[in-house]
């Protein structure tokens, strides 16, 4: 009998992923879960973070009989991934920085990497800068303020744009900067609200088309959609109960983790 596919995030930003999952595979039942018990993820020790990820897809994978997990998170995935996928009976399809494709578009060869505290100064990060985008100059900002931002929004208030800007005050003031990496999730989000606090047009690079099509090709078979998708969360939030309203899917369902 096959499964849902899952997709997993601290928070609302794995909702990024969702709509080019929908448009590639429009037929397949989803369950999105979220740790929001425990985020922002950005901000926290990596044992830490890798055995809270552990439990907490676990649970989920037995809570939805999933027949593949997209972790939407480059927090979780540039550190946990090789953990995930020996623990895990299920493939795993992982989300991280896309570098590459920017590094292909980018004409002044100055890019952006606009993600978490954790995600930016990670090893992963460093390999995929040195494999990717060695002739380009990176400039790391670590935006984790706005992972709240994105929450916000969601949660249908409107961001804090003095926020916004004060977090981009190292990418706005870099003139020949052309192309920026929204290395979390959440940001895309975000999208015309970071665009808007450009002095001059940049381009916005994020990974959810690519895992979208990665999933396609790992995911087999899915569970058929027969009506909205279903939600897991680790705590009870009016918020988050409205921002996946608004994508379709039913009220979150709490998930407990052992
Ligand atoms: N959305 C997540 C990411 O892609 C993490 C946000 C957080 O919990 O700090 O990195």
């Amino acid at each position: 009998m096959p499964g849902p596919i899952l997709i997993f995030d601290s928070g609302v930003g794995g909702l990024s992923v969702v709509p080019p999952l929908r448009r590639r595979l429009p037929e397949a039942a989803l369950v999105y879960a979220c740790d929001n018990a425990m985020l922002p993820y950005g901000t926290r020790p990596d044992d830490w973070l890798v055995a809270r990820i552990l439990a907490v897809c676990d649970a989920a994978v037995a809570a939805s009989g999933c027949c593949a997990l997209v972790v939407a998170c480059n927090t979780a995935s540039t550190l946990a991934l090789d953990a995930l996928r020996a623990h895990l009976a299920v493939p795993v399809v992982g989300t991280v920085p896309a570098i590459k494709p920017a590094a292909a578009i980018s004409a002044s060869r100055h890019i952006g990497l606009l993600a978490t505290s954790a995600t930016v100064s990670r090893p992963y990060t460093d390999r995929l800068i040195e494999a990717f985008a060695s002739d380009c100059r990176v400039t790391r900002v670590a935006a984790d303020p706005l992972v709240r931002e994105a929450e916000r929004l969601l949660a249908g208030d409107e961001p804090d744009h003095d926020v916004i800007r004060a977090v981009l005050e190292p990418l706005r003031r870099a003139p020949d900067l052309d192309t920026v990496v929204l290395g979390c999730t959440h940001f895309p989000l975000l999208g015309e609200r970071l665009v808007a606090a450009f002095p001059r047009p940049v381009r916005l690079v994020d990974s959810s088309d690519a895992i979208a099509r990665r999933t396609v090709q790992v995911a087999g078979d899915p569970a058929p959609r027969t009506k909205r998708d279903s939600s897991l969360a680790t705590a009870p939030d009016a918020g988050l109960a409205r921002a996946m309203a608004t994508l379709d899917f039913d009220e979150p369902r709490l998930l407990i983790v052992g």
